[in-house]
């Protein structure tokens, strides 16, 4: 942590929380064990996250692809996230912590969409960390919700530029991500944040994410503290 220069702290940091399955799977247990032991692992990030004065954490917790799972599996996840929202959203709450989503909740089973509105709707002053679920998201899904929008609202593409577009997106309040970490080893964004991400260091763990703690956070900061920002400009260094 002293190595830690804290004057370069991203403001946002987003997470692919990825490995649950391979974990419980590696322990001769069935995949929710996994996912139940994952939730530890979102504790133990928003504490890192407040602890380390980052202001956006924006965990992607299901994607449109994740449908495609067995219905038993996709059950226990939207039992899981009723669960953690009753239980912790009061914790959330004291720490100063803000909840948002992105991504198309009218898909989510009722209960699911009751508890996320009745924890969204907590707002904490002072607000410490903006937590943003990623629920029922992809990237692909959020450009064509917004085009849509557009249209609909008879927009000219003379109106259109990066400004626009970025206002449309379901992150249209979150500042880009300045390091995304995904976890498990898995080099890929997954539909995750493509526009968001345009200038994103990215940090790959190989740790599973029910193992993710403190130090790995720690780890994908400092390795993001090292990297030389260019922008497509030159080094600051002059290098
Ligand atoms: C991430 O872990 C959790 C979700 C996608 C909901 P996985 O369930 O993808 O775990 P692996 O990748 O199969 O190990
Ligand atoms: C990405 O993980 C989605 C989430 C973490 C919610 P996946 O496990 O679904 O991604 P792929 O299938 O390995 O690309
Ligand atoms: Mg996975």
């Amino acid at each position: 942590m002293s190595e830690l220069d804290l004057n370069n702290i991203p403001k946002h940091v987003a997470i692919i929380m990825d490995g649950n399955g391979r974990w419980a799977t590696n322990r001769g247990k069935d995949r929710v064990y996994g996912h139940m032991n994952g939730v530890e692992s979102v504790r133990a990030a928003v504490k890192s996250a407040v602890k380390f004065g980052i202001k956006h954490l924006t965990l992607y917790a299901f994607s449109t692809e994740n449908w495609d799972r067995p219905q038993k599996e996709v059950n226990a996840l939207m039992d899981l996230l009723v669960t953690t929202l009753v239980n912790e959203s009061n914790e959330l709450f004291d720490q100063g912590v803000q909840l948002k989503t992105i991504g198309d909740l009218s898909a989510l089973p009722e209960e699911c969409q009751e508890s996320l509105e009745k924890a969204k709707s907590k707002a904490p002053t002072p607000c410490t960390l903006v937590l943003t679920l990623a629920l029922n998201y992809s990237s692909k899904w959020e450009i064509i919700s917004a085009i849509k929008t557009m249209m609909d609202r008879g927009l000219n593409s003379t109106d259109i530029d990066e400004t626009t577009v970025s206002k449309y997106l379901a992150t249209s309040d979150l500042p880009d991500p300045e390091l995304m970490i995904r976890t498990s080893g898995e080099n890929r964004i997954s539909n995750f944040m493509l526009w968001q991400l345009a200038y994103a260091e990215f940090h790959f763990s190989s740790v599973l994410w029910p193992d993710f703690r403190e130090e790995h956070f720690l780890e994908a900061l400092l390795d993001y503290q090292n990297r030389d920002r260019r922008f497509g400009g030159v080094s600051q260094s002059g290098n």
